[in-house]
């Protein structure tokens, strides 16, 4: 994965003026308290948390974790972590918020994963994800499985095809789904209940 995590950022540039950039920005303005970011890669979604936020980042990559420590912002109070979704080093119900955006697209396990972030959400704690996810359109998502196996090689893990949508909805009942993009991409905002 190592030419993966060194083109990243690049990689990431003409997406993130065409939109991903307005979409973080949108799902981080609604974190709050005691925060974990999962998969924080590079650290791209830094810059969008309010001064004073009490940030945990997870990520299990050396090299993008050591990028994310050069995008900590000032008046602000990160820890960066080495770890992985399906296994999450912390107590259950420890945090207001779980974040996650482009993960569970590349975790190997995604309802284990979503499974975690339940555990260590309080309750009442919001769970915010920002994924691309299998269209609901048969064709394209044909198209997308049949990329699939080329795409995963190439691109870090990275499935084209998964239901993140209806594995979250097993954990989460109350989760809205924000779609953009014709629905490739959405923003999952459900709520810890009981
Ligand atoms: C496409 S990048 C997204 C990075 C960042 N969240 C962003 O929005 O730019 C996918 C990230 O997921 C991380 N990742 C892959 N498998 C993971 C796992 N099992 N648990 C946590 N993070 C994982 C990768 O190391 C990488 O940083």
């Amino acid at each position: 994965m190592g030419l993966f995590e060194s083109l990243y950022d690049p990689m990431m540039k003409p997406l993130e003026w065409m939109g991903v950039q307005k979409w973080r920005q949108l799902v981080i303005s609604k974190a709050h308290g005691r925060i974990l970011e999962i998969g924080a890669g590079s650290g791209n979604n830094f810059v969008f948390y309010p001064k004073g936020a009490v940030v945990y980042a997870l990520e299990p990559s050396p090299l993008l974790r050591q990028k994310a420590t050069e995008k900590i912002p000032e008046n602000t109070n990160f820890t960066l972590i080495d770890g992985i979704a399906e296994q999450l080093p912390f107590a259950d119900e420890s945090f207001d918020t779980v974040v996650s955006t482009l993960v569970l697209c590349s975790v190997n396990d995604l309802e284990q994963s979503i499974r975690e972030m339940q555990r260590v959400l309080k309750s009442g704690g919001r769970l915010l994800l920002l994924e691309h996810v299998a269209l609901k359109q048969p064709l394209g998502f044909a198209l997308q499985t049949a990329i699939n196996p080329a795409w995963k090689r190439m691109f870090g893990n990275c499935h084209l095809n998964r239901q993140t949508a209806i594995t979250v909805q097993k954990y989460f009942p109350n989760v809205h789904e924000i779609p953009f993009l014709g629905e490739l991409v959405v923003h999952l905002d459900a709520t810890k209940t009981g």
